[in-house]
């Protein structure tokens, strides 16, 4: 791809001895939804710390645009417009919703736009603004998710990455949760969903990429990619 937004080349990350993640490569475009698929352990969260700069990667390039972004600072790459909704949502729960959105701004820069991106998040969110002043620890698990996805917005990204946002959650919040994820691409986001469920991955992204013990082991637009090529690359059959 060669106007993409975000490039990931050949990326090996590792902790201590152990690598996890193996010659990975993948690209976004810009506005696209591309999804993540993997099972346990296929290195998937990790990949997304290498690009959020919160894991060194020990070889393989990160490239935002024109920028290379390869061992940056998290706060750089959130003022650069790459934002993320960690894995298990990880809210403040004895902070109130919103002085956990006004996290999302801590960057300078973020800073001067957190007014307005607090309004847009209320109205993406209408909840939020209603239970704005209780500790997020007396929401529900889909509640606390909605906080997690307003905090990331709250520096204005282009591009965020969502780390099993539907893990714990009933079908009916999934489905509401992935209804806004579709709306803020709508309005000009570029996403990426880390997700283990290949169906509703397939049914949402534009191009899917399936990891495997630390690999890139399928790729491809989810129109050319069949359920079934892609459950058995994803179990390694
Ligand atoms: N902090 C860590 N220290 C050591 N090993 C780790 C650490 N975090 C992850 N690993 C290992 O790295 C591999 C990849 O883990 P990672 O969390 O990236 O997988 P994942 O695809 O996100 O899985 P899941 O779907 O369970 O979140 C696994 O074998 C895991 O045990
Ligand atoms: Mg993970």
């Amino acid at each position: 791809m060669n106007n993409a937004l975000l490039k990931v080349e050949e990326i090996d990350a590792f902790y201590g001895d152990f690598q996890a993640v193996q010659q990975a490569s993948f690209a976004v475009g810009d506005k696209e939804i591309v999804s993540v698929i993997g099972t346990n352990g296929a290195g998937k969260t990790t990949l997304m710390k290498v690009i959020g700069g919160t894991l060194a990667a020990r070889g393989g390039k990160v490239r935002f645009e024109d920028t290379d972004i390869t061992g940056w600072p998290p706060h750089k790459i959130v003022d650069l417009g790459i934002s993320q909704v960690p894995e298990g949502g990880k809210v403040f729960g004895r902070m109130s919703v919103k002085d956990n959105l006004i996290m999302g701004s801590y960057t300078a820069k973020a800073r001067r736009g957190a007014r307005a991106a607090l309004e847009r998040v209320y109205e993406l969110f209408p909840m939020l603004k209603e239970k704005a002043d209780q500790d997020a620890g007396s929401l529900s698990g889909g509640q606390r998710q909605m906080v997690a996805i307003g905090r990331a917005l709250m520096s204005n990204p282009r591009l965020v990455f969502f780390d099993e946002i539907s893990l714990g959650l009933a079908p009916t919040v999934i489905k509401d949760i992935y209804a806004r994820i579709k709306q803020l691409n709508r309005e000009g986001i570029t996403i990426i969903l880390v997700e283990q469920d290949v169906k509703r991955s397939l049914r949402t992204c534009e191009t899917a990429y399936v990891m495997l013990k630390g690999k890139v082991v399928l790729s491809g637009k989810s129109t050319d990619l069949t359920e079934e090529s892609v459950s058995r690359a994803y179990f390694g059959m």
